[in-house]
């Protein structure tokens, strides 16, 4: 039986992540170790890992800001952001390809939407690819719009989830 643990992301982690995240992510899709390293200092209560049998398996990442700018590149390295804000930005959900196909992203966002209501937070807001409109969807996330990115040379949608 495996042993599932949710928490918040420690610079402990910050090698499993990128490794994570390089593996996950085509190209340059995938965040930097830097990146990676200030949205584990600048918002770690935003930053949640998934640990099966006491190994990262997956994480969501985020931010949080008054004025949501989707296609803003700097919001990444978290510019921009500020704790005090009603409006959580995701920035990765990724999952391990050895546990992918399990449920395990599913679990993730569940458990990241229920801490953000937690935090009081009013909306969470992402961009993704169009196959997986249908699993933010099964999430309470609508549709908003075609994303003015171009991140990773992709066509994106805009999401957001009211809480
Ligand atoms: C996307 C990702 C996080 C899914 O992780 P996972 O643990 O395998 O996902 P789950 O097993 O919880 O499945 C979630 C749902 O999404 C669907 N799904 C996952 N990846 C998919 C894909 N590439 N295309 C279409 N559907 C997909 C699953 O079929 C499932 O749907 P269901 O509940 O209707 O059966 C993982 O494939 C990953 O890390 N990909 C690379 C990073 C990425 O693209 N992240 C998304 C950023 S917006």
């Amino acid at each position: 039986m495996n042993q599932l643990k949710f928490r918040n992301a420690q610079k402990e982690d910050l090698n499993r992540c990128y490794e994570i995240e390089t593996v996950s992510y085509q190209g340059d899709e995938a965040a930097s170790k830097e990146k990676i390293l200030k949205r584990i200092d600048g918002y770690p209560q935003g930053f949640v890992v998934l640990e099966i049998n006491g190994e990262v398996a997956g994480f969501v990442n985020s931010g949080v800001c008054h004025q949501v700018v989707l296609s803003d590149e700097n919001f990444k390295e978290l510019i921009g952001h500020d704790e005090s804000g009603g409006n959580i930005v995701i920035m990765s959900v990724v999952v391990h390809p050895d546990f992918q196909g399990n449920g395990y992203a599913h679990m993730l966002m569940q458990e990241f939407i229920k801490k953000m209501k937690g935090l009081n937070k009013q909306t969470i807001h992402l961009i993704c690819q169009t196959e997986l409109i249908k699993m933010y969807s099964s999430h309470g996330f609508s549709y908003q719009r075609q994303s003015d990115s171009d991140h990773g040379g992709l066509s994106w949608h805009e999401m957001v989830l009211k809480l």
